[in-house]
């Protein structure tokens, strides 16, 4: 079964009737993943410079795990032919935007918005396509917010936009969509409709448990943030008082206060 894909991959494919031919073809195949993975490298650096950022400025990171994968030819090819279009290098390039996967997996529901806003903000990359499987689950109670993004790439001849296809969603959500793809991979029926119904059931709780989460956090958050706000005016208090003593020692009645 594989052989007889992949045989077909090839025929399908124009390889050519040479050895040279076949050898470009091969190698342009080649070229192409290529720059898919250097597009996946543009954004990870990207991801990782705004987690630093964040983590600088806010004391935590936004981006708990990056993963990312190119998807195969195989994959590539099954897509293709599944959608009835031509294989052929342009229109693999034209039609698919997920060859190059990122995923993304956050803390809390907010970071999710706030590593899609920073990303999506910077001023070489364009937006494509976004997906809010968050604001608008799938009836199997799948979550996360997608997002197709163009990011240049520079190679020797000049610069080149490539797709990439982000996935960014919760350790929750995540947690749920790893385990139901490994449920889905064993091929249960899709008519044992209490499977799919338990899995909904797990998704919502899923989701319930990421908003108590998030408000948990908030909260701290701004105790946090009111205790700092506290001894940064006990500070502007002391140092205030401390003035005042020296003004009244220089003016010779005041108390011997030193710091
Ligand atoms: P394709 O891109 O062709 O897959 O179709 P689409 O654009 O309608 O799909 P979508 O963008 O909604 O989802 C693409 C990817 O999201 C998939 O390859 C999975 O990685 C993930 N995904 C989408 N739905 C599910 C789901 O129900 N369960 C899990 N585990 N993953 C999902
Ligand atoms: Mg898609």
């Amino acid at each position: 079964m594989t052989q007889s894909l992949g045989y077909e991959f090839f025929n399908r494919y124009d390889v050519g009737d040479t050895p040279e031919e076949f050898i470009d073809a091969a190698d342009k195949f080649t070229e192409m993943i290529c720059w898919y993975e250097s597009a996946i490298k543009e954004i990870r650096t990207k991801l990782e410079v705004l987690n630093a950022e964040f983590k600088a400025k806010k004391s935590r990171n936004p981006i708990e795990t990056i993963k990312t994968r190119v998807k195969s030819p195989m994959s590539i090819y099954e897509k293709m032919e599944r959608r009835g279009y031509d294989i052929t290098l342009d229109s693999i390039m034209t039609s698919l935007h997920d060859i190059a996967g990122v995923r993304v997996i956050c803390p809390f529901i907010d970071d999710i918005y706030s590593v899609a806003e920073m990303i999506t903000q910077q001023d070489d990359i364009t937006l494509i396509e976004k997906k809010d499987y968050i604001e608008n689950p799938k009836p199997n109670g799948y979550r996360s917010l997608h997002l197709v993004l163009q990011v240049p790439i520079f190679l020797s001849t000049g610069k080149r936009m490539i797709s990439v296809e982000v996935q960014i969603r919760t350790i929750a959500m995540d947690f749920w969509a790893s385990l139901e793809h490994q449920i889905h991979y064993k091929k249960f029926k899709e008519d044992k409709v209490e499977i799919v119904e338990q899995l909904a059931e797990c998704a919502t709780v899923i989701y319930e448990t990421d908003l108590k989460m998030q408000s948990i956090h908030k909260e701290l958050f701004s105790v946090k943030e009111l205790r700092k706000e506290y001894s940064a005016r006990q500070s502007e208090y002391e140092k205030m008082y401390i003035n005042k003593c020296r003004m009244e020692k220089l003016n010779g009645h005041g108390r011997d206060i030193y710091t």
